[in-house]
Parts: structure tokens; C-alpha cells; sequence
């Protein structure tokens, strides 16, 4: 007679992205590993299945993933009447305890109208798993339940260190009402994403310099001089009248892309909305010529081959760069924000 075969746990890695860019992500995880992709498009996730083992990923290496979970299980069809049950039915079979608990749903509109219910049910769980005493401050990892759907619920872990420490991987940053643009967000995230709190104190201190290329109204010019940074401005369009008497902004009505600096600055950024190739390769001369230490950039992506082309720009950016860091953040939208510093 032959033997019963038994099913493999569930095991995959499952990925938070920008609804649209699942693609992108699965394409990216791809390279990383191998296995098989589940992406939707629209879904706002992707479920990466390994073959051959299973092995984290830390968040910082992907572009298209906000977070990163190590799924343990996935439940279906789960009552409406009493989803608790068999959530902590599994969590006890799994036999882990955890740091703290979060329950997420994608950011999709589906997602948005889950939310209300994944903060109660959050509440729920944390309450359940006290009890349970599977909640332990010195556990190595946090729970994720993540809701696709009111009925379906992937649980996973991930390690604080080596994952996005915000619920669905956003940042939740409040628009500072005396920015002149939201574009200001965009370079707010880019340094909270990108750079550690170490980097950001040590790389953004006053009596800096710094170049805006295309940067007016100046939302970025705005979080440099928020930090007093000496900021040059390059834009023919017009800046915001009270940055300029901030006395730490110069504004050149010039183009961007024939502006070379006097001297050496400590930061060039760059919001220009241009092809990204162009972009990559203006950014590769100021790095390669050495015209600045840092950079913070934007890629606005093509309609199609997405990923090809983000590959390819950031291969002429790491041809002269030591360190570049990318990411597609919650501010992005066909776009991904890049730091680099100079080999
Ligand atoms: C997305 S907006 C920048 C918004 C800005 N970062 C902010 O936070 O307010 C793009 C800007 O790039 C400028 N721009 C586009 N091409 C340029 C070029 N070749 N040289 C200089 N500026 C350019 C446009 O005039 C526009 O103001």
C-alpha cells in the first residue's frame, strides 16, 4: 500500500505593495529567490511561494515591497459569526509567542472599507493572545494577520529589525500646512524610508548644502531648509514667496539639467519630471564628477517594463555610487524615490 503523502506546511513570503505595481514586485522577488508568484493586479499583495527552503527577505532590499511577512498559515472560509477561533486555533498549533500583534488590511479600496474591522478585530486578537499568554515583550517577532478579504486571513511574522515598522508598511505623515506643495511628503518619507535615524542626524545638519533640481513651488526645498540646509533651487517656475525669505534658499531660473555647481554640495535632489534614464544618467555625472556627496532622486516609471527599466537605471547609478537604496513609497505614485552617496 502506498504511504500517504503528506501536505507541506504553508510557508510563503507574502509582500504589501502599491495596488497595480503587483507585477513589479513578484518580478523583483523573483530575482531574489526562487519559487512561485501569486499576484493579482489590484490586489495590493503578492504571495510568494519558496521551492527548496524558505528564507527571510529584509524589506530594504526591495523596491516594490513595503513590508515583508513570513506566512505561516492561511486560512479560507473563515464564520463571520467568529473568526477568533480559528485563528487562535492555528497560532496555537504554530506554538510561537510574539512582541505585539498588528491586523492589516491592503491598500486597496476593498482594503479601506476592511479597515474599521481590522482595528477591532486587532483590538480582539491582542486581548486573546494576553490571555493565551502567546504576547511577550522579549519575542523576537511580530504577528501580522493580513486580511485580503472580511473572510480570509494570511498569518505571518516578522522580525521588527528587518521589516517596515509601520502598519501596511505607510507612514503616516501629516501634511505641514506651511509646505508649499505636497510634493513635500514625498522627500519627507524618502529620508524616514531610506536613511536610518542615525543617517538622518548625522547626514542632515545645519550649515549643509544642498541643490533642488526642479524644485518649485520647493515642497522639497522646504523639508531641506526645515533642517537648515543652504538649498540652491533650479526651477523656471516660481518658488514660495516665504522659503525664499527664509534667506536660506538661492533661486536660479535655469535648466536643470545644464546647472553645474560651483563647489562640491553635500546633497543634490532631484524631483525633475523627466524619462529616467535621463534622469539616472544626469544624476550618475553629479555623482561621478563628484559635484555632490548624496542624493535623493525620483524615477518617474514608464507605462511599460517597469521593472526592467527600474533595473536599468539604478545599474548606472550603482556604476558610480557606493550605496543606493530605492524604494516605491506610499507618496509614490508611477514612481520610485532613490538615495545614493558617492563611492
Ligand atoms: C513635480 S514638480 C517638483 C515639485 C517640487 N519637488 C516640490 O516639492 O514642490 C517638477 C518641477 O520640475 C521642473 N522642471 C522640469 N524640467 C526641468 C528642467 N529641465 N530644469 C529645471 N526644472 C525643471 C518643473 O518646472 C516643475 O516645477
Amino acid at each position: 500500500m502506498a504511504g500517504a503523502i503528506a501536505t507541506p506546511p504553508y510557508r510563503s513570503l507574502l509582500l504589501y505593495c502599491r495596488p497595480g505595481f503587483e507585477t513589479e514586485c513578484a518580478q523583483e522577488i523573483a530575482a531574489l529567490a526562487s519559487g512561485d508568484a501569486n499576484a493579482t493586479r489590484g490586489s495590493g499583495f503578492v504571495e510568494f511561494r519558496q521551492v527548496g527552503g524558505h528564507e527571510t527577505v529584509d524589506w530594504r532590499r526591495l523596491i516594490f515591497a513595503r513590508q515583508c511577512i513570513d506566512a505561516f498559515a492561511c486560512l479560507d472560509a473563515l464564520p463571520r459569526s467568529d473568526r477568533l477561533t480559528p485563528i487562535m486555533a492555528a497560532l496555537g498549533a504554530h506554538g510561537q509567542r510574539y512582541v505585539d500583534a498588528w491586523v492589516e488590511p491592503p491598500d486597496t479600496d476593498e482594503g479601506k472599507a476592511l479597515a474599521p474591522f481590522c482595528k477591532s478585530f486587532g483590538n480582539a486578537l491582542i486581548g486573546a493572545l494576553k490571555k493565551a499568554r502567546l504576547l511577550d515583550p522579549a519575542a523576537r517577532t511580530r504577528l501580522h494577520g493580513f486580511f485580503p478579504q472580511s473572510d480570509k486571513v494570511y498569518l505571518g511574522t516578522a522580525d521588527p529589525a528587518a521589516s517596515a515598522p509601520w502598519p501596511q508598511g505607510i507612514p503616516r505623515l501629516k501634511f505641514p500646512r506651511e509646505a508649499p506643495s505636497r510634493s513635500t511628503l514625498k522627500l519627507d518619507e524618502a529620508l524616514l524610508v531610506l536613511l536610518s535615524e542615525t543617517e538622518r542626524a548625522r547626514w542632515l545638519t545645519a550649515g549643509m548644502s544642498a541643490v533642488d533640481l526642479g524644485a518649485a513651488p520647493g515642497g522639497w526645498t522646504w523639508q531641506l531648509v526645515r533642517r537648515s540646509l543652504r538649498v540652491t533651487a533650479i526651477d523656471n517656475g516660481p518658488m514660495d514667496r516665504a522659503l525664499l525669505d527664509s534667506g536660506l534658499v538661492t533661486h536660479l531660473r535655469t535648466d536643470g539639467f545644464r546647472y553645474r555647481p560651483k563647489k562640491p554640495v553635500d546633497w543634490l535632489v532631484c524631483d525633475m519630471v523627466e524619462q529616467p534614464r535621463r534622469i539616472a544618467e544626469l544624476i550618475a555625472q553629479w555623482l561621478g564628477e563628484g559635484w555632490c556627496r548624496r542624493t535623493v532622486f525620483n524615477l518617474k516609471l514608464p507605462m511599460k517594463k517597469r521593472y526592467e527599466e527600474t533595473q536599468l537605471c539604478l545599474a548606472r547609478i550603482r556604476a558610480v555610487a557606493q550605496d543606493v537604496r530605492a524604494k516605491q513609497l506610499y507618496h509614490d505614485r508611477e514612481e520610485i524615490t532613490v538615495f545614493a552617496q558617492r563611492a
